[in-house]
């Protein structure tokens, strides 16, 4: 079968009806689009899981802030949907802001608390849009699982909260960091990058594996471990430093002492004008 690009959401939930109807399972993948290899392992997983694989590719404006990059972020619709193609899912829904905020839109889902931090404190707004419009994602879909990436571990905890305070029910699926070969997490964004800026970005993961092995040869200290990000991150001259923080991963608060539960460690970095996210999880 090949790819349908559907723009309508009526026609992807009325398609999710019938193979409801017939028993058969579902699953989504929702993006921006401009896929790489990172969206790629999500799609393969939900096309291994479920009988049917919606992928969503919609730069949604509400969790973008007045000064982000909406009107600039990397759209290439042909190559997406050859890749869904590839993989085996069978829908690409590809709607308009305006089919997916017709008039009088007026209805938000806001997490509150674990929104507020890490990514949340620089970027208001930006996890209300995220959560709208992945519940309207998953109600047109009707799906029964949908798929994220650990790249935006504050994203994919702030969703396994909505889906467990909102009795929402499907299965979140967590999928591992995709990296370039010198450790880069993918990312759409990386294509802002100038060469120069590029290879600078390998900072960022450099600086989380000196902080992973730190915790490896026993460490405990929360404070040590931010340290030592820290310094591996100045010692790159172009980055500029958003945040580092080492917190609970449920909670999502700050680490205060010794780390005596899973952690999530987290960075935001400029380099140039493009803002960078990593992390990794630890069990302790
Ligand atoms: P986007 O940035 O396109 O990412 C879509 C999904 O791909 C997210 O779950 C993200 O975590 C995952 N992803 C991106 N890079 C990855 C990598 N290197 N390895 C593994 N997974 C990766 O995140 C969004 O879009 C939007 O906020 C969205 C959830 C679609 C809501 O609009």
């Amino acid at each position: 079968m090949s790819i349908r690009i559907i723009s309508d959401p009526a026609v992807v939930q009325a398609k999710a009806r019938e193979w409801k109807a017939a028993g058969e399972t579902i699953g989504i993948v929702p993006t921006m689009g401009f896929l790489h290899d990172g969206h790629r392992s999500l799609i393969t997983r939900a096309v291994e899981q479920n009988d049917h694989v919606i992928v969503s590719v919609f730069v949604n404006p509400i969790q973008f802030g007045p000064n982000e990059d909406l009107d600039k972020y990397p759209r290439d619709l042909d190559a997406d949907a050859a890749m869904c193609e590839a993989e085996g899912a069978d829908i690409v829904f590809h709607p308009e802001p305006s089919d997916m905020y017709g008039e009088y839109f007026s209805t938000h889902v806001e997490v509150d608390d674990i929104t507020s931090v890490l990514c949340g404190a620089s970027r208001p707004g930006h996890f209300r849009g995220v959560t709208t419009v992945c519940n309207k994602l998953f109600n047109i879909s009707k799906a029964d699982r949908a798929y994220f990436g650990e790249k935006d571990a504050q994203q994919l905890a702030v969703i396994r909260r909505m889906v467990r305070d909102l009795n929402m029910d499907l299965e979140i699926v967590g999928c591992p960091i995709v990296r370039e070969e010198d450790g880069l997490a993918r990312s759409s964004r990386n294509k802002y990058l100038n060469p120069e800026e590029r290879k600078a970005a390998v900072i960022l993961s450099k600086s989380l594996n000196k902080g992973k092995a730190l915790l490896d040869s026993g460490e405990r200290s929360a404070q040590a471990l931010i340290d030592t990000i820290t310094a591996e991150l100045k010692t790159e001259p172009m980055s500029d430093i958003e945040y580092v923080s080492v917190v609970d991963s449920i909670t999502l608060k700050d680490v205060e002492g010794d780390i005596t539960a899973p952690v999530l460690v987290a960075i935001a970095v400029r380099i140039g004008s493009t803002r960078l996210i990593d992390n990794f999880s630890y069990e302790v």
